[in-house]
């Protein structure tokens, strides 16, 4: 079957390829932090989404998760004891700003200052996330990403940050897959804040990018040799059969739930072509208005990927397409097929469309059912997944991709949302029992590949 995401390898690379290449690994503050109300912190939507019963496994809450506020030391020596140069993490907004605006807590913007000066002592670039789904609930009780004025909440709130981190961080992510933010927490409901409202989730595709555009503006005020990106949520979607029908529906799926939606506006001005009409009736009114201020390129694409799958054309849904199950298939412990080719393609695809200067991985990796033996974990199917995709990473490198870095996740295993802690993703092993970290046979894989890389790159 053609897979639609699959296009002529680019041209070649507008950058030597010796560039510098990260190594590093990716969390998020609520899903490894715990201590959301520590040192002034206030509650955010994952607190309320959690806390509701029903929404969470066993009602699951990142109220301790991994104890990261508090064991940050010992886990930054775990990166340097793996060999990472670079650690992708994310700030939690009501520590920063409890009430979302209006008054800094100085004590929970210093937990976030003492961890990049410990990143940078151990050697370690520091890959902030300002937004990584911790919207601060009084914000969410002001209407959250549906209300138009989250685009200068947000700038505050990153205005915030900058003061007091911009002079040590070089690069910025501003949002964290606005896409399952819009379609998991306002379109379906199975994520904060839990609304199912179609207008609602158009509203926080177009604030998202009003936002990201409003903070990007903000950094690059304070900072202006910063770069300043957001990861997307993407999959490789290919059409189940080589009909015009379900090739047109792999185009829609691909510019729906991956990079297209967010790029094609800061990069051409416009939603995608193959899905703008279908958008249109629920976006606000007057979004063309904002669509040339939208018009803001970022600096690099954040591409978070996990998995791979076929679509076909489906008139009984809302964008005419749905997905075709592939039994047999090699598949995570989220269910999710495992497909190395898929990021290549993607990769590929993203470069030939938009032709970014600087692409990362910021976040590629799996779960699977860990066993603890004594002092190992075992995880050779994790080991095989990094291997394959960074091999894919590499050759799109080599093929002319700028890609610049790749971020496993996870660094630990953590709080997975509504799975709770039932989904293991880290390449250091959590004991959720004592806290106690063991690193994963594949964070010994992965320490090994940064180091040889950086052998072989000197
Ligand atoms: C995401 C989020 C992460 C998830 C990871 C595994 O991409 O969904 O950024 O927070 O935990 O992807 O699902």
């Amino acid at each position: 079957m053609p897979d639609t995401t699959t296009t002529a390898s680019p041209q070649a690379a507008e950058k030597p390829a010796a560039s510098r290449f990260y190594w590093g690994a990716a969390t998020a503050a609520y899903q490894i932090e715990g201590s959301p109300l520590a040192d002034g912190g206030a509650r955010c939507i994952w607190e309320e989404f959690s806390h509701t019963p029903g929404n969470t496994h066993r009602g699951q809450t990142g109220a301790v998760a991994c104890d990261h506020y508090n064991r940050w030391p010992g886990d930054i020596e775990l990166m340097r004891e793996l060999g990472l140069d670079a650690y992708r993490f994310s700030i939690r907004w009501p520590r920063v700003l409890p009430d979302g605006t209006g008054a800094v807590n100085a004590r929970g913007l210093a937990f976030y200052d003492r961890l990049v000066d410990g990143l940078l002592e151990a050697g370690i670039e520091p890959f902030p996330t300002l937004y990584h789904w911790d919207l601060p609930a009084a914000l969410q009780h002001r209407g959250g990403w549906a209300n138009r004025d989250i685009a200068a909440w947000f700038a505050e709130y990153t205005q915030a940050v900058i003061d007091v981190l911009g002079d040590r961080v070089s690069h910025w992510m501003t949002l964290n897959e606005p896409w399952v933010t819009a379609h998991h927490g306002h379109l379906t409901g199975e994520h904060a804040p839990g609304i199912r409202n179609i207008y609602a989730a158009c509203a926080a595709i177009h604030n998202q990018l009003r936002a990201h555009v409003a903070a990007a503006r903000v950094i690059k005020r304070a900072t202006p040799d910063a770069a300043v990106g957001l990861a997307f949520s993407n999959s490789a979607v290919a059409p189940a059969t080589d009909s015009p029908d379900d090739i047109a529906a792999a185009e829609i799926s691909h510019a729906w739930g991956n990079f297209p939606l967010w790029l094609d506006p800061l990069v051409n001005g416009n939603y995608p072509e193959v899905i703008a009409a279908r958008l249109q009736p629920y976006l606000p009114d007057g979004y063309e208005n904002d669509l040339a201020d939208l018009r803001l390129a970022p600096d690099f694409a954040g591409i978070n990927y996990y998995f791979g799958g076929l679509v076909k054309r489906d008139d009984s849904d809302w964008l005419g397409v749905s997905g075709v199950d592939e039994p047999g298939l090699p598949r995570t412990a989220m269910n999710w097929i495992i497909r190395p080719e898929g990021l290549h393609a993607l990769l590929t695809r993203l470069h030939q469309d938009y032709r970014l200067p600087s692409v990362y991985i910021t976040e590629n990796g799996a779960a699977f059912e860990d066993r603890r033996t004594g002092a190992t974990v075992d995880d050779p199917q994790r080991v095989a997944y990094l291997d394959s995709h960074t091999q894919a990473v590499l050759r799109a490198r080599e093929d002319g991709v700028p890609i610049d870095g790749y971020f496993a996740w996870s660094l630990l295993d953590n709080y997975e949302w509504a799975y709770g802690y039932t989904k293991r993703f880290g390449i250091v092993y959590v004991d959720y029992e004592t806290q106690e970290r063991v690193i994963k046979q594949s964070g010994q894989w992965y320490s090994g590949l940064a180091r040889d890389w950086r052998s072989q790159h000197a």
